[in-house]
């Protein structure tokens, strides 16, 4: 099985002023829960957790999340933004653009699926999932990252909804290396959630990726199903979708699922 080399990594990362502190783990069941319970010990923001074989990862909603040991990338970015907690939900878009631009990097097609979601060629290569947690007077955002990158075959379900690095470019590339490009992809990108102008100029840059926009979608949340054409992102990343009836309804990224109708 592949292993995480943490010194070629720790090489890789040495200018990247997002991971500043590495931790590798062999096994364990969640990076987001190992990131959480280090932020609630006292870790410093900059701190990724990876693992080699995460056996119970967690995707948005409680889902499941396969992770093949040794075929791809499971790691949670540890961060205690200096901007107020009412902007994180800009986190989870701006690590999907950054995500993505790495992907594409590397020669996949990839797209945004609004909110987290990459794909490439209409199945998933990457989720992501953040997550807010308080500790003692401030916050901090785990923000979890799984990205399929050797994987030749899913099994069961995700044989028809994933895919991987190497099924979409043909090309075996180090995890490492994937770590490393989408730390670089996400470096410039947090900062500029804290900042309205930076973050409009980030939105820009997520729309053009979008596989989304102007897709007729249903968006099902705690209220049911909306039907709908993905008409646009507002300032905070929220879907704003038109329905049939000509209202424009604003849908929060938290606990919705989006299918293409
Ligand atoms: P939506 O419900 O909005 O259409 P989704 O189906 O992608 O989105 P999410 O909750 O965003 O659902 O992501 C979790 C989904 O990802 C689960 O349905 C699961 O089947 C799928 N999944 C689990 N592991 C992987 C993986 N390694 N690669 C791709 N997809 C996976
Ligand atoms: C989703 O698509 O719903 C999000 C999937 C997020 C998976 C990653 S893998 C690393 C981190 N640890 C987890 O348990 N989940 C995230």
């Amino acid at each position: 099985m592949t292993r995480i080399d943490p010194s070629a990594l720790a090489e890789l990362l040495a200018a990247n002023p997002l991971a500043r502190r590495i931790v590798v783990l062999e096994e364990t069941p969640s990076t987001n829960l190992a990131a959480k319970v280090l932020a609630a010990e006292g870790a410093p923001g900059g701190t990724l957790v990876l693992a080699n074989r995460q056996t119970a990862g967690r995707g948005r909603r409680g889902r499941a999340w396969e992770s093949e040991a040794g075929a791809c990338v499971c790691m949670s970015l540890l961060l205690r933004p200096a901007f107020p907690a009412g902007l994180a939900p800009r986190v989870t878009l701006a690590a999907a653009l950054g995500v993505c631009r790495a992907l594409r990097a590397f020669g996949a097609d990839a797209r945004i699926k609004w909110p987290n979601d990459v794909h490439a060629g209409g199945k998933k290569l990457c989720g992501i999932l953040s997550e807010l947690g308080m500790a003692g007077d401030g916050y901090f955002i785990v923000c979890g990252i799984g990205i399929n990158v050797l994987q030749r075959a899913f099994p069961g379900e995700l044989a028809e909804t994933a895919t991987s690095l190497l099924l979409e470019t043909g090309r075996a590339n180090a995890l490492e290396q994937v770590v490393a490009a989408a730390l670089q992809g996400l470096a410039p990108l947090f900062p500029a959630c804290g900042e309205d102008a930076a973050y409009a100029a980030l939105m820009c840059g997520y729309r053009a990726l979008s596989c989304t926009l102007g897709r007729a979608v249903s968006v099902t949340g705690p209220d049911g199903t909306r039907h709908g054409v993905a008409e646009d992102f507002d300032a905070l990343g929220r879907l704003l979708l038109r329905t049939a009836d000509g209202a424009l309804l604003t849908i929060q990224a938290g606990d919705v699922s989006l299918r293409n109708a």
